[in-house]
């Protein structure tokens, strides 16, 4: 059965992501177009397109995405003004003998792909990055040292988990049984200049394997890079744990893990018989689903996993 499921905020691209898988498109021709709408889209500050900017009010976006039939994988960090990084991370999987390109060389490589360059920086996002300086950031500064320096004191900001943080996953599974992953971020919000979270960061914010799953997630990147917690699902998938067991016991490490900056992180798992669901460390959130079957995506609560 043809299946996609996201992030909350990805149900505005599930419609067209299905409509791929129905005419014959892959797993990861799904995920690229389901990501690309949500890039596109304003509204979201946490994707693409009027995404919240980095510390100094750039916007700098990372992707990933995954074919989980070939185990291939491209990724993307610390883009400017491109608007599409999934694109640019599946060109990476298909174009080169890498799996990851950041910064200028990432930019480079968009350009001679044919990328279009555009001003990402909303009014709207410009005006939520200046309050926040604003309220933060008061004084008078004698160099632009003095004030980078306030201005560091101001990224610990970044870690609080009810501030601005999103990012969109997206799990396919075509035709054929193949499962396919995408992920896309801005990041978090007045981020140090060259932050990369997990989302790029195969195996940490997405993998897929078809013949156990994929995994994917969204939240404090730092925490589900030191356990690699895409790759950890994925795996005890492979080992016989049920996709519930798996989730579960990968959402615990988290749980458990030292860190002074501790924040939300959710994950969306699919197994390889299509079966899927989503979880959180957080409060109360939601998932998406769509089966071809299905007019509408359809929204379903995330399990909470606590102490
Ligand atoms: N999970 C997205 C990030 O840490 O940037």
């Amino acid at each position: 059965m043809l299946k996609v499921i996201s992030s909350a905020n990805g149900k505005i691209g599930l419609k067209a992501a299905m409509d791929v898988l129905k005419r014959g498109g892959t797993a990861v021709d799904a995920v690229e177009v389901g990501c690309r709408i949500v890039e596109s889209n304003p509204e979201d500050r946490t994707v693409g397109y009027g995404g919240l900017p980095n510390l100094i009010g750039e916007v700098e976006l990372d992707a990933s995405i995954m074919d989980g039939n070939t185990l291939a994988a491209g990724a993307v960090g610390a883009v400017k003004r491109f608007e599409h990084p999934i694109s640019i991370a599946r060109k990476v999987m298909e174009e080169l003998p890498h799996v990851m390109l950041v910064g200028e060389g990432a930019e480079r490589f968009a350009r001679e792909m044919g990328f279009e360059e555009k001003d990402l920086l909303t009014p709207e996002s410009r005006a939520i990055w200046e309050r926040g300086l604003r309220e933060k950031v008061t004084g008078v500064y004698e160099d632009r040292m003095a004030y980078m320096e306030a201005l560091r004191k101001y990224v610990h900001m970044a870690a609080d988990p009810e501030k601005h943080l999103g990012t969109v996953n997206f799990i396919a599974m075509d035709r054929y049984g193949r499962i396919a992953c995408g992920v896309s971020t801005s990041g978090w919000a007045w981020k140090y200049p060259g932050r990369l979270g997990d989302s790029p960061v195969i195996g940490a914010g997405n993998y897929a394997d078809s013949r156990y799953g994929a995994a994917a997630c969204t939240g404090r990147g730092e925490m589900t890079i030191r356990l690699c917690t895409a790759r950890s699902i994925v795996l005890y998938m492979a080992s016989g744990m049920s996709l519930d067991q798996a989730a579960r016991k990968a959402m615990t490490e988290l749980l458990d893990l030292q860190d002074p900056y501790w924040g939300r992180v959710s994950c969306i798992v699919m197994d390889a018989r299509g079966n899927h669901g989503a979880y959180t460390i957080g409060g109360p959130s939601s998932y998406a689903v769509i089966t071809e079957d299905m007019d509408e995506p359809e929204e379903l609560p995330r399990v909470e996993i606590t102490r």
